[in-house]
């Protein structure tokens, strides 16, 4: 579907956005691994968390949804039961990586799909570390899905160093080591986003220029009740809209504020962005609040490149912030983008370029300059949300507005996108 978006001229309004992807998809994970009855309030929508709770049905987890809340009845330590098809994973690099680690210590045999896009995404990242503690994991040649996770007798902790600033690899091996006697370490030298960590509380060490992680049968998860805040990579769309637009003041409530996730937010101030905080405060281990955006003038500045992993899923809209930002935009170090659900940097690329501006790709990221001379482009989602909404919001700031190819794969994580954008426009 192709979807037009016109020129606005302001946004006022509070939002509520759905719950944060990354805390759904582990508060589903913890909770069908868990012995018994778990609440999960204010889950994301999105399709994505759709692949992880489907699943989990499939894995012998009960799922019930009630209106205030998700209510999951977990299997236990090594209790679930093999599925009767492949497990569709969708779209979802988390919900493939994260339950790879888990299905590696089940007494079955797994077939792990996804869509086209997902398919072509790379797993060796996973297996290596998995099949170092004794998991016995096929896949396609490239490392690509379909993987097939055979049984072992058991698997033996690792100690691992993390060779990429990746959540997803740093959580499959924990989720592995939940079930070894043993205590598994993995170091990072680069944060990467903790909600693993955090909601399993589990062990960190910090030293030097290190974060060493511990994970044990210890740590295996009890049922818990889980409060999702708003997810801020979703807000971030919202939030640069808010400040290109003239006259706006907009408020997102109860939104993540994580540190491993709010550089966007740093980025932004520092670019001259005015945002605030209020009713800061933490639920269940997450720290969240509201934020408040007002319109201002942009500055692009240098980006370090230890803030990358913090701000990886926003770069795409960061860099339509850049656009309307004083000077050059510029981002290096990010090479990671090419991997995501499709590769970011060229999709990005590909679509300014549509309007003339002068763009530059190097292997780990961009620069953009110039200014719009094009009108009313027909831009190319690639398939990928976070492209998608990207060039939508782009196109309500451009004069004559702009298309979006393929728009409906916003739903993998915000399927109302649409909708709130209605309420807030003026
Ligand atoms: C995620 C980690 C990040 C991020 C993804 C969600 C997670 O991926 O891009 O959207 O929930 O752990 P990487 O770990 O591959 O950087």
């Amino acid at each position: 579907m192709i979807h037009e978006f016109y020129k606005i001229e302001k946004v006022s309004g509070t939002l509520e956005l759905p719950g944060d992807k990354s805390i759904s998809h582990r508060a589903v994970m913890f909770s069908a691994m868990a012995k018994g009855k778990s609440r999960i309030h204010h889950l994301s929508n999105g399709e994505d968390v759709k692949s992880t709770k489907n699943s989990f049905i499939q894995l012998g987890t009960e799922i019930n949804i009630t209106k205030d809340f998700v209510e999951v009845t977990g299997r236990g330590f090594k209790g679930f039961i093999k599925p009767a098809h492949p497990l569709d994973m969708g779209n979802s690099g988390t919900t493939t990586r994260l339950i790879s680690g888990i299905l590696a210590a089940q007494n079955f045999s797994t077939t792990l799909i996804g869509d086209r896009y997902l398919s072509k995404r790379p797993m060796k990242r996973i297996v290596t570390p998995l099949s170092q503690m004794g998991a016995n994991i096929e896949s396609a040649t490239e490392y690509t899905l379909p993987l097939r996770i055979f049984p072992v007798e058991k698997l033996t902790p690792i100690q691992y160093e993390l060779p990429v600033a990746s959540a997803q690899v740093k959580s499959a091996v924990l989720l592995a080591g939940l079930h070894c006697e043993g205590v598994t370490s993995v170091i990072e030298k680069i944060p990467s986003r903790d909600h693993t960590e955090r909601m399993l509380g589990l062990t960190t060490e910090t030293g030097g220029e290190t974060k060493t992680i511990l994970a044990s049968i210890k740590n295996y998860p009890v049922p818990k009740e889980y409060f999702v805040p708003a997810d801020i990579s979703t807000a971030a769309f919202f939030i640069i809209l808010a400040v290109l637009s003239k006259q706006s003041i907009l408020r997102l409530k109860d939104v993540s504020l994580n540190p491993t996730r709010t550089g966007i937010l740093d980025i932004l101030s520092e670019m001259g962005a005015k945002i605030e905080i209020e009713n800061k405060r933490q639920i269940a281990g997450e720290n969240l609040g509201d934020i408040i955006v007002y319109s201002s003038e942009l500055k692009n500045i240098e980006i370090p490149e230890a803030i990358i992993p913090n701000i990886i899923d926003e770069i795409p809209i960061l860099a339509i912030a850049g656009v309307f930002a004083d000077g050059h935009f510029t981002i290096k170090n990010a090479s990671e983008l090419r991997g995501k659900e499709t590769d970011r940097i060229k999709a990005v690329c590909s679509n300014l370029k549509l309007l003339g501006l002068d763009v530059e790709e190097f292997p780990d990221g961009f620069s953009v300059a110039g200014s719009v001379s094009n009108e009313n482009v027909l831009f190319e989602s690639y398939g990928d949300h976070r492209i998608a909404m990207s060039f939508g919001i782009l196109s309500m700031l451009l004069k004559s507005g702009g298309k979006v190819n393929n728009f409906d794969c916003v739903s993998v994580s915000n399927p109302d996108f649409l909708i709130q954008l209605k309420k807030i426009i003026r």
